[in-house]
């Protein structure tokens, strides 16, 4: 019974004070850090440590809630996939022949990972609003077809240079660099959404 007690009042703080904090910005910020519990999710990605270094600089956004960690790595994810395709870009303003069709093909299949990256974002958004219109189940589900869909573009990227070149040029080093990164941290942010949902499951 005092163990509930102490572990309710204890949840009550945790999410009372962040936004006291907001409402009073001179008082005293609140002391919890959250980056056990990112290393703690990180784990069941398939990339933990990609999975750390990119989400621990928002771990006290997360307020140790699976559903806003899993927010938060789609918008990373986002953000990653943008600048990627902006890499893309200056590199193909060089480019000839078929590295440049190469990467106007993956420009383009980035471009459709980042829209369906946004389609997510603003329906888990809506799901944490209470609006989206429909169950959990179904908006979630819907989530991550199109994050999967995500991850299918992305690889699209790096078979479409498979036939340019002997895979050893500067572009396609950093083509691949930048198509692998951009998967692993979509991948994560996919098992971050899996494991919110399980996790909501289990209430
Ligand atoms: C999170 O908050 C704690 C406690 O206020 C602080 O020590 C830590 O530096 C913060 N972490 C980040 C990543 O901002
Ligand atoms: C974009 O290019 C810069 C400069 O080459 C590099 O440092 C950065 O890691 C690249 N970013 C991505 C997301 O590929
Ligand atoms: C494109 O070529 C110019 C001139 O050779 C060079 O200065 C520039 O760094 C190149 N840009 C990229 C993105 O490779
Ligand atoms: C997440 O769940 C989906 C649907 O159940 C599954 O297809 C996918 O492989 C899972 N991905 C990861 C990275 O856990």
């Amino acid at each position: 019974m005092s163990t509930h007690i102490k572990l309710s009042s204890f949840l009550a703080l945790a999410f009372l004070l962040p936004a006291a904090a907001f409402g009073t910005p001179h008082s005293a910020k609140p002391t919890f850090d959250h980056s056990g519990f990112v290393s703690w999710c990180c784990v069941k990605t398939l990339y933990p440590d990609v999975c750390y270094s990119t989400l621990s600089r928002h771990a006290n956004a997360t307020l140790d809630d699976p559903a806003r960690l899993a927010r938060i790595a789609v918008q990373v994810s986002l953000k990653q996939v943008q600048s990627f395709a902006a890499n893309l870009t200056c590199l193909s303003r060089n480019a000839t022949g078929a590295t440049q069709s190469a990467l106007a093909d993956c420009i383009e299949s980035m471009s459709g990972a980042a829209c369906a990256m946004r389609d997510s974002l603003e329906k888990m958004r809506a799901v944490a609003l209470g609006r989206a219109g429909q169950g959990f189940a179904a908006a979630m589900n819907d989530v991550q077809t199109w994050m999967s869909a995500a991850l299918t573009s992305e690889e699209t990227c790096s078979n479409g240079f498979e036939d340019v070149g002997d895979g050893r040029s500067n572009v396609e080093t950093e083509v691949r660099h930048g198509v692998d990164l951009a998967w692993m941290v979509t991948s994560n942010a996919l098992a971050l959404i899996n494991y919110s949902v399980n996790d909501h499951a289990n209430l």
